[in-house]
């Protein structure tokens, strides 16, 4: 075989397999997060890699190295690279959008129905043993969802299938982002823009599709929080960072925002201790495109993305999914 692949986690063995057909593969067995040093060190001698968000992948990780050609990222967010770094390397950097776009929206209203309705405190409650004399008519009361005003921060693919889904509720749909959807597309999510002020005062239930950059650290932080109806819930399918975590549970302990439901945290896997602490708020642990398809469609188009970065396979050449295509040209007469 011509080049040689990393793979940072474990995958699925058909993905493996496929890679294998053109490429040589080495392919981790568990699942953990490398220093700068193990990716210095597995990234020197392999044209490509699969790497997991937890990878970070910054110009001292690739300084030096003149093989690498392509680093695929296994998910659409890629915070976790840096890509000018990448770009100015001449290493090309794909991520995996859209494959995931349907799963991710139907974990966003998971988390919304579980946090209003109080599902996961509810279980807990049922498990420990709690439940005697039959149903309760005036106890575990949540918060409607049907028919309240949805809030979306971040109207990206994923904002637009959130959107898309409210209609069945009944929700009439607000959402803020930096720029205004074109608008067939916000009459077909039935969305009307607002600032971003406006956004955090008339949603009744909130939702963060927000991509993590250093304008969007602390995006929701106490002064928005503070902005939000008591009877709000907040969802952030995004990312960590996007929350002042530590001004969340704050806020949500003193009954100024109702529950949240958060799939992603500040320095992940750590959790803040205050918010393992609140039974408003459901905690997952980043799991929002964790359906077995969409795993596997992101797992595939990662595969994809590195094998025809490196000349291989039906899209040889022309990565389905590139960010840094100003490196084009660049890398075919690199050696
Ligand atoms: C997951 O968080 C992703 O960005 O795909
Ligand atoms: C967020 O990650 C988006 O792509 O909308």
């Amino acid at each position: 075989k011509s080049h040689n692949v990393w793979v940072s986690r474990p995958l699925f063995p058909e993905v493996l397999d496929h890679l294998a057909q053109y490429v040589g593969v080495q392919a981790e067995a568990t699942e953990r997060k490398h220093t700068a040093a193990e990716l210095r060190e597995k990234l020197a001698n392999v044209d490509g890699a699969i790497i997991g968000l937890s990878d970070r992948i910054d110009s001292d990780v690739i300084a030096g190295n003149r093989r690498l050609r392509v680093i695929a990222n296994l998910a659409v967010g890629y915070n976790n690279l840096d890509v000018p770094a990448l770009t100015a390397a001449g290493i090309l950097a794909t991520n995996t959008p859209d494959v995931l776009n349907e799963t991710t929206a139907d974990y966003a209203w998971a988390l919304l129905l579980a946090a209003a309705r109080r599902v996961s405190s509810a279980e807990r409650w049922l498990r420990a043993g709690n439940w005697r004399g039959g149903m309760r008519f005036d106890d575990w009361l949540g918060l409607d969802v049907y028919g309240k005003t949805l809030g979306i921060l971040g109207m990206g693919r994923i904002g637009q299938a959130i959107a898309r889904r409210a209609y069945g509720f009944g929700m009439p749909v607000l959402y803020h982002n930096r720029s205004r959807l074109p608008e067939d597309i916000e009459r077909e999510c039935r969305a009307a823009w607002v600032e971003k002020d406006e956004l955090l005062k008339r949603a009744d239930h909130l939702m963060l599709v927000l991509p993590y950059n250093a304008q969007n650290h602390h995006a929701i932080g106490k002064v928005e929080l503070a902005l939000m109806k008591p009877t709000a819930v907040l969802v952030n399918i995004a990312r960590g960072g996007i929350i002042d975590d530590a001004a969340l549970a704050v806020a949500l302990r003193e009954g100024r925002v109702a529950a949240a439901g958060l799939d992603v945290f500040e320095g992940e896997p750590a959790v803040h201790p205050a918010l393992r602490e609140l039974d408003n708020a459901v905690l997952s642990p980043h799991i929002a495109s964790a359906s077995a398809d969409t795993r596997r469609a992101m797992a595939q188009l990662a595969a994809d993305n590195l094998l025809a970065a490196l000349g291989h396979g039906p899209d040889a050449g022309h990565p389905p999914s590139l960010l840094n295509p100003e490196v084009r040209g660049g890398h075919e007469t690199k050696t």
